[in-house]
């Protein structure tokens, strides 16, 4: 078997933060916060990755959960009792954390969802229900995850309206040229990834939205996989929607974030009814609670909330910017130790990525090699990762993927290039 090489990863990875000096992390400290990562899996230490999927989550987090459900733990907004004003405090604090963290304007532009899935629905739902129309047009990439496909699909569908793909070229890079091009008279919202979970491409952000914004069509970023792992200022960027969960930035499941600006969640319909999500209720007329709560019908995920903030605080402290520089390396290390491996072909090789290494491997199935490394405790994920339009794009059924996190270390590379080498030999 032939070696293949392939390039690798250059300055500048991510957009916006050039990891010029060494970060200024104590990895040791970072991974004692995380309780999970002492495990050993099949006796062997515990390599997660699969942050993509999901991340680990430090101490702190699990430490706001137990104290909110021992201490605090009461409904919140509709009570004049302690604990309910204790923990509507911790959760408007939650939403003030969330705020600072992407650099929102306001705290009114922070809605509380389950995850990036439920944030794009939302707004695809309300703001696409009521501005799409028969004959629109809502433009995508060819990169997106499901979740970013599969609403507008939906709403598409109802409206009897098109769905637009903008192409990306062989190293998983967007067709910046043809992107602009697909934004038509018809084009009612752009939604895009802000990282591919498939591919770890950063996209352009800021120029994408500056051309849909040129033609006045908002835009709508999917950013699960860009908050866990470089800056996010929503101002800066000037998007119009950004979504991104929880449970990808060291939060738990179930809690996620819809940032929009004012003026559009304003003039939107809400997304469900029922309590909290009114001001004022007859069988006659019922008018809507003004931001945020419009949109947070019934009783919250009030833990969740407050334990995003707990992990938003802990990645805030170690400096986005030092995260970023991290992951960066690390990146970097992978790229040249898995993509020098003999048979292994890197899928996705555009010049800015974040947190991803897709690769798939001449004669071994992404699934026996997710297999044979677990085996080495080394956890990877394996197969379409809800992206299938981008395996189709490559023509391939499913890559192996290694996700970091700030935890991650060279060392954890290292084995992962063992496992790999090990598992060619298993099926030489
Ligand atoms: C790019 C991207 N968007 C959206 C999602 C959906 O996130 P969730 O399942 O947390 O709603 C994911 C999850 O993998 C993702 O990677």
């Amino acid at each position: 078997m032939t070696a293949v090489t392939h390039p690798v990863v250059r300055e500048p990875l991510h957009s916006g933060v050039a990891p010029a000096s060494m970060p200024g992390l104590d990895l040791a400290q970072i991974r004692a916060d995380f309780p999970i990562l002492a495990q050993h899996i099949n006796g062997k230490n515990l390599v997660y990755l699969d942050n993509a999927a999901t991340s680990q989550k430090p101490r702190a987090v699990i430490d706001a959960i137990t104290r909110y459900y021992e201490q605090i733990n009461a409904n919140i907004h509709r009570g004049v009792h302690t604990l309910s004003v204790r923990a509507t405090e911790a959760h408007d604090t939650a939403r003030l954390t969330v705020r600072r963290f992407i650099n929102a304007a306001d705290t009114r532009e922070i809605i509380f969802v389950r995850g990036a899935t439920e944030a794009i629905n939302l707004v695809a739902q309300t703001y696409g229900r009521k501005h799409v129309a028969a004959g629109d047009e809502v433009l995508i990439t060819a990169m997106e995850h499901h979740s970013n496909i599969v609403p507008w699909q939906i709403l598409c569908e109802e409206k009897g309206a098109h769905l637009r793909v903008a192409p990306i070229d062989d190293s998983g890079e967007l067709r910046l040229d043809e992107f602009e091009k697909l934004i038509g008279p018809r084009t009612k919202i752009v939604a895009v990834t802000h990282v591919s979970n498939a591919l770890g491409t950063v996209v352009p952000l800021r120029e994408m939205i500056e051309m849909a914004h040129k033609r006045g069509v908002p835009v709508l970023v999917d950013g699960a996989q860009a908050v866990p792992h470089i800056p996010v200022d929503v101002q800066a960027l000037n998007c119009d929607f950004y979504a991104f969960s929880g449970h990808k930035v060291y939060g738990p499941t179930g809690i996620g974030v819809l940032y929009g600006k004012r003026a559009l969640l304003d003039a939107m319909p809400p997304y469900q009814g029922g309590g909290d999500m009114i001001s004022s209720v007859t069988f006659a007329k019922t008018t809507y609670n003004h931001l945020p709560f419009k949109f947070e019908a019934g009783t919250p995920d009030i833990a969740g909330a407050i334990a995003l903030g707990a992990a938003l605080e802990y990645i805030g402290g170690l400096g986005m910017d030092n995260v970023a520089a991290h992951e960066h390396e690390l990146l970097t290390y992978a790229s040249e130790q898995v993509g020098a491996l003999e048979g292994v072909r890197l899928i996705g090789t555009a010049s800015m990525r974040a947190g991803v290494l897709s690769f798939v491997m001449d004669g071994v199935h992404p699934h026996d090699l997710g297999t044979i490394l677990d085996r080495e405790g080394i956890a990877i994920r394996t197969g379409h990762h809800c992206a299938q339009p981008v395996m189709e794009r490559f023509d391939i059924p499913a890559t192996a993927r290694a996700s970091f996190a700030v935890y991650n270390t060279k060392e954890e590379v290292d084995a992962l290039a063992a496992g790999i080498r090990k598992a060619r030999e298993v099926f030489a």
